[in-house]
């Protein structure tokens, strides 16, 4: 039986091993996700960021160097939020833990919102755009990045714990949960298309920027052959969006 997503991270045998998995050598969000996603909402220079599903909300100290006026983190696991809450031991009142779902969204409070690798968790995304949008001002930026469609779609033939060696893109247009082990444990996760999220931020009101499957860039990785394998196909799917002038 799949457990809540924030029960997942708060697992101590899961949340150990994702720790340890994220300090790896050329890691894929720090090769090909973060670039993207730094590409994309730089400069943050007195912006006021809101980070929907922080983890251990690393990138809130580095946005705060690049000038960003303020950060806070929306986080549903306890484990996570406290690793948060030490990143940012200055001001741990930054990190909120709550679900993203039944968060109060403050109106017009932001003028960046960012949710890495946390929207595909997610079983219903509708009102969390709307949301989203309202909580942006209304020159704000929405920038999140998912697990690409061609990754969710399926697992079959990936034995889990294995590096993964062929990929099979299977049930594309057959949308919705997909339960699938990782790190240990079971996971529920929503598969949607590209289509999808492009037409989830139109019914919201935003306008789309970007669309990015954070292609891989060879002096980002120290190992060629990890640059290679990467290469083979999109893992993140990544979009921009913003409020019509
Ligand atoms: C893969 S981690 C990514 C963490 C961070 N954004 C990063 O990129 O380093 C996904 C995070 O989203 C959080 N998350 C997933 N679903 C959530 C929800 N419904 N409400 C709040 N947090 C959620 C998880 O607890 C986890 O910390």
């Amino acid at each position: 039986m799949a457990q809540s997503v924030p029960d997942f991270y708060n697992n101590e045998a899961v949340f150990a091993k994702y720790m340890s998995h994220r300090q790896r050598v050329d890691t894929a969000n720090d090769t090909l996700e973060k670039p993207v996603i730094m590409d994309l909402i730089l400069p943050v220079t007195g912006k006021r960021v809101l980070d929907l599903g922080c983890g251990d909300a690393a990138i809130g100290p580095e946005l705060l160097q690049y000038g960003a006026a303020s950060y806070l983190g929306v986080e549903g696991s306890h484990k996570m939020a406290a690793t948060a809450k030490q990143t940012l031991a200055e001001m741990p009142e930054k990190i909120i833990l709550h679900n993203i779902e039944d968060w109060t969204y403050p109106h017009a409070a932001f003028d960046l919102v960012i949710a890495r690798l946390s929207l595909h968790y997610i079983a219903n995304l509708a009102p969390i755009f709307t949301n989203v949008f309202q909580a942006l001002t209304p020159t704000g930026k929405f920038v999140f990045s998912v697990e690409h469609p061609v990754i969710t779609s399926s697992d079959k033939g990936w034995i889990s714990e294995t590096n993964r060696q062929d990929w099979l893109v299977d049930d594309y247009f057959t949308t919705g949960l997909r339960v699938t082990n990782w790190l240990g444990g079971t996971v529920q996760k929503y598969h949607r298309t590209v289509e999808d999220y492009f037409r989830l931020l139109q019914a919201a009101g935003f306008m789309i920027e970007g669309l990015r499957e954070a292609c891989p860039k060879r002096e980002n990785f120290q190992d060629v052959k990890t640059y290679e394998r990467r290469s083979r196909i999109p893992l993140f799917l990544i979009l921009a969006a913003s409020k019509p002038l």
